[in-house]
């Protein structure tokens, strides 16, 4: 009897005692498992990233998916220009449509590698411009009435022109 009531008293302390080793087991070994499910989640990620993104560092702004120029975009850019722009800058795009002499400062003469460019001449800043404008003068933004590939073959056949000068990718000074 005294023996069953001593067992009896061990019993609790024997379940606790397995327990208490199932979760200083279970809780360290599911933390390590789930971290290290994470770091592999990372490493995949990496993986990814390295093998899904081309080298090219990307442009600023918008310019990440900057298309090649080619010379049918170039094209399609005079087109939508001939359509667009030339009341302004002129059919020559040499900025002196009618319109012109109604802005000041008037608008860019594409043909003239002097012209002093206010918001850069790289394929992003014309990009850029285009599709947002020049805020304070008669320059509007573009981005609501031309498609993105519109706004590309558009920069393609401005930086074409002898207005952008040599160093095409450089700011002005
Ligand atoms: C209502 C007149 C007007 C129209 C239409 C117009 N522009 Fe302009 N544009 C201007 C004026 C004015 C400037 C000069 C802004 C400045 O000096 O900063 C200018 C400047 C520019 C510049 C040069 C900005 C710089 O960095 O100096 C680009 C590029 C340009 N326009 C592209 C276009 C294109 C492409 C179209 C047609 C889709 C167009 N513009 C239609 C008036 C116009």
């Amino acid at each position: 009897m005294s023996e069953s009531r001593s067992h009896e008293g061990l019993k609790p302390v024997q379940e606790y005692g397995i327990l208490a080793l199932l979760v200083l087991i279970a809780v360290p070994l599911s933390m390590w498992m789930g971290l290290r499910d994470g770091l592999d989640l990372v490493k995949r990620a990496d993986w990814k990233r390295e093998t899904a993104v081309p080298a090219a560092a990307p442009a600023k702004g918008t310019a990440d998916a900057a298309p090649p120029s080619t010379p049918e975009g170039v094209k399609r850019g005079e087109a939508v220009f001939q359509a667009n722009c030339v009341a302004c800058h002129g059919s020559n795009a040499d900025g002196k449509g009618p319109a012109a002499v109604a802005f000041t400062p008037p608008p860019r003469d594409f043909t003239d590698p002097k012209a002093k460019w206010t918001q850069g001449r790289s394929p992003a800043e014309v990009f850029a411009t285009i599709a947002e404008g020049v805020q304070g003068t008669g320059m509007a933004g573009f981005a609501a009435s031309l498609s993105e590939a519109q706004r590309w073959d558009l920069t393609h056949y401005i930086r074409s022109l002898p207005g952008i000068g040599k160093s095409a990718d450089a700011e002005d000074p």
